[in-house]
């Protein structure tokens, strides 16, 4: 700050030994733009002290979120391999349905005056289908009604609108994914072949909604159950 005032001392004599007018103007024109830079400085910084707790919890949802889209993708790359086109669907559907989420926190987070930071996902495992499924009922979506609610109560006294509407959007979208895989419980053998023989069954039809990532797989009536927003705002997802 200092080094920057004494260049800017430096520039305004050198104007002034051109012309006293022009160094004048240029002066209050430099210290308007100081008092506005340090104005909207200061409302970040306010902004920041209002909403820590929702600041913390969207950067971890988004990490949350940004993870869960990869390895739904990953899993969906290697279903298909196998020849389960039907499951590759059903988990490219929910990657598109993770990636709204995730946009729509590092918007919050944006707004907020915070970038999103760099997500690590080469960490992220690979495996078979039928490990691939039984970790996303179990440690996934298994972990959902815990963190959820745990989220919402923890930002609920900063009172940030926006963010407790997308985060209870995303927690009623991850419920449908829960829905849409609850047939594997187990991950025995026996069952896995009975829900390979259900879904080759199905001719699959998946629909993510791109305000809150609702998932189905036939469009409601009227609105989307979820964020209530007309049917335009769904787009069917194709088989990968
Ligand atoms: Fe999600
Ligand atoms: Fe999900």
């Amino acid at each position: 700050m200092q080094d920057d005032l004494s260049t800017l001392l430096v520039y305004y004599h050198f104007i002034m030994g051109r012309s006293r007018a022009y160094a004048t103007l240029w002066a209050y024109s430099t210290l308007l733009l100081l008092l506005t830079g340090s104005l909207s400085l200061h409302a970040s910084e306010l902004i920041k002290h209002t909403y820590p707790e929702t600041i913390t919890v969207l950067k971890l949802l988004y990490a949350s979120e940004v993870k869960a889209g990869f390895r739904y993708k990953v899993y969906a790359q290697t279903a298909k391999q196998e020849g389960h086109d039907n499951i590759a669907h059903m988990l490219t559907a929910m990657a598109a349905s993770e990636d709204v989420h995730a946009r729509s926190f590092k918007a919050i987070l944006r707004a907020l005056g915070v970038e999103a930071e760099q997500v690590d996902i080469d960490s992220i495992k690979r495996s078979r289908t039928k490990d691939n499924l039984r970790y996303a009922t179990e440690v996934e979506l298994g972990e959902i009604d815990r963190d959820y609610p745990a989220y919402l109560k923890r930002i609920k006294v900063e009172g940030h609108s926006e963010a407790i509407k997308q985060i209870a959007y995303a927690w009623q979208a991850e419920k449908q994914h829960r829905d849409l895989i609850k047939e594997i419980e187990s991950g025995t053998g026996m069952f896995f072949s009975m829900l390979l023989s259900y879904f080759r069954s199905n001719p699959s039809h998946y629909y993510v909604n791109d305000v809150c990532g609702s998932t189905v797989t036939e469009l409601p009536d009227h609105n989307c159950p979820i964020c209530h927003n007309p049917l335009t705002t769904f787009r069917e997802i194709p088989k990968p």
